[in-house]
């Protein structure tokens, strides 16, 4: 794990920390992206109409993906398309399986959330029960969004292209496929550059990535991580095809992580002055699952770097909750494991990204003060599913204070009733990358309030990480390539 230090630049005094933490939280409040576009809460009573109505709630909540050239199988643009499948609509948003959107609304809001109000869903449902009417103006199509540039936050400092395209096949299971995009510091702009390059080192803040799929149908998901250790390239030059093949983790420790795309997701900015790390000598590696879609396809996606316009600041560090000691018998409906991790530092949680695989069923993310005070929900996955993993990013970030336990659980259901277990009949699954294996791993982004706490952060991560290891039999370590 490698985290940057900044605390020796120049033009930095720790005594500006408190006037930057008020900064912090005002620029985030002010700057991180586009909150949800507070629709007109519907309120009109009596007959529910496509037109007076739905249409709206479909544009506000399902035509991202729901039109023709996104993710989603079927348009909802016309009456004719959501009226014929109005109950199933009713039924995908009462499952809480559309829109996607995995953590339950708590206490710390997420940048994006996608949530139909009651108010909406009850619309939705009287409109479906009343025969799903068009209404007065016919059930007027509903335009397709304009979209003002390819690329959502403008023309990105450097765009990075797949080197070729990759062939999809049409059989019909995922594909878990990592590529080193070509990259080459040196077409950065050189501006660009100086401007964002953190002192004394050879990294640049990056404020934001954004992932262009090639293939919209087919990239169900994306992680797009730094490699500084060439491990990325020697799995390259391993696998006959282009990139190589991987579940899970891309293969590596990421000395980075700049962005996670599903379908629909907005590509998420830092606030000014706090950036993710890219090593200017090292590799940008996506992580990409395809989903079939029954015939063959081809994909060159691109991912856009903005470099970081203001001086950086802070650069994210990361803090991870896992644990290696996964051992789920089959048929087990609940099995629980956690980790916890006492912070040695005040910090600023910024975002936060869970992982697990097929037989993942709850995560849960808890900050338990030190004295007495009440603990906080950071993140509460109901119902975890793998194909809609995402970064969350906190529209406030979340100040924790130095002696805070953080905790994550995970459950995990191995029985049969879960339709997504790789297994059939279930048997004993253990960690590891594969899909037929499992993880459990909480990501937080966080900053230290204090620079000179970098070094503290890190290397309470590395003792943790020993610790873990530790607890592990003998067997265990063996098998997970401990030794
Ligand atoms: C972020 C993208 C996205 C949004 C927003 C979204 N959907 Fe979907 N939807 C998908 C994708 C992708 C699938 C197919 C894969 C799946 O079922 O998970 C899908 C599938 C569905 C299905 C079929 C489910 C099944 O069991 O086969 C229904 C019904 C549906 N969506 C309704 C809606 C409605 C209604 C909304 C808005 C309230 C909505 N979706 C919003 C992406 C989206």
């Amino acid at each position: 794990m490698r985290i940057i230090l900044i605390d020796e630049l120049p033009h930095m005094h720790r005594r500006e920390t408190s006037g930057f933490c008020k900064f912090v939280l005002a620029s985030a409040v002010l700057c991180i992206l586009p909150s949800l576009a507070a629709g007109k809460e519907p309120t009109a009573p009596g007959r529910i109409t496509w037109d007076e109505d739905i249409a709206a709630v479909m544009q506000r909540h399902c035509i991202d993906c729901h039109r023709p050239g996104q993710a989603a199988p079927f348009s909802l643009l016309r009456h004719r398309d959501a009226a014929r499948r109005a109950d199933f609509l009713v039924q995908a948003v009462e499952s809480g399986h559309m829109p996607p959107w995995l953590p339950e609304a708590g206490e710390h809001a997420f940048v994006g959330e996608r949530r139909l109000s009651p108010a909406e869903l009850e619309l939705l449902r009287e409109w479906a029960e009343t025969g799903a009417p068009s209404g007065d103006k016919g059930g007027e199509a509903l335009p397709v969004p304009e979209v003002a540039s390819e690329w959502i936050l403008g023309e990105p400092d450097i765009v990075l292209e797949m080197e070729e395209a990759f062939e999809i096949p049409a059989a019909n299971r995922d594909i878990y496929r990592a590529f080193v995009l070509p990259f080459d510091a040196r077409q950065l702009p050189h501006g660009a550059v100086a401007a964002a390059r953190i002192p004394g080192s050879d990294f640049v803040g990056v404020a934001a990535a954004e992932v262009r799929p090639g293939n919209r149908t087919a990239v169900h998901h994306a992680l797009v991580f730094v490699d500084s250790t060439g491990k990325a390239r020697k799995l390259a030059d391993a696998d006959p095809d282009y990139g190589y093949e991987r579940f899970g983790d891309p293969g590596f420790e990421p000395s980075g992580f700049l962005a996670a795309y599903t379908p629909g997701s907005s590509p998420k900015q830092w606030p000014p002055g706090i950036a993710d790390t890219l090593d200017l000598n090292g590799d940008v590696v996506i992580h990409i699952h395809y989903s079939p879609t029954g015939k063959p396809e081809t994909d060159r996606t691109r991912v856009g770097l903005h470099l970081s316009r203001e001086p950086v600041r802070r650069v994210t560090a990361p803090i991870r909750l896992g644990t290696f000691d996964i051992e789920i018998p089959p048929g087990k409906t609940h099995h629980r494991v956690t980790d916890r991790f006492r912070l040695p530092a005040d910090v600023f949680v910024l975002a936060v990204t869970p992982h697990m695989h097929y037989l993942g069923r709850s995560v849960r993310v808890r900050a338990l003060p030190r004295e007495g005070r009440d603990s906080s929900l950071l993140l509460d996955i109901q119902r975890w599913n793998f194909n809609w993993q995402d970064r969350y990013h906190f529209v406030e970030p979340v100040f924790l204070a130095a002696g805070t336990v953080i905790e994550a659980e995970w459950i995990f259901d191995n029985s049969a009733n879960n339709p997504a277990n790789p297994h059939d009949p279930p048997r004993h699954v253990s960690f590891g990358p594969n899909s037929s294996d499992e993880m459990a791993e909480v990501h937080l982004d966080c900053i230290p309030l204090d620079l000179g706490d970098y070094p503290v952060l890190s290397e309470s991560m590395e003792d943790a990480m020993r610790d873990a290891v530790r607890r592990l039999t003998p067997a265990q370590r063996k098998r997970y390539g401990f030794e």
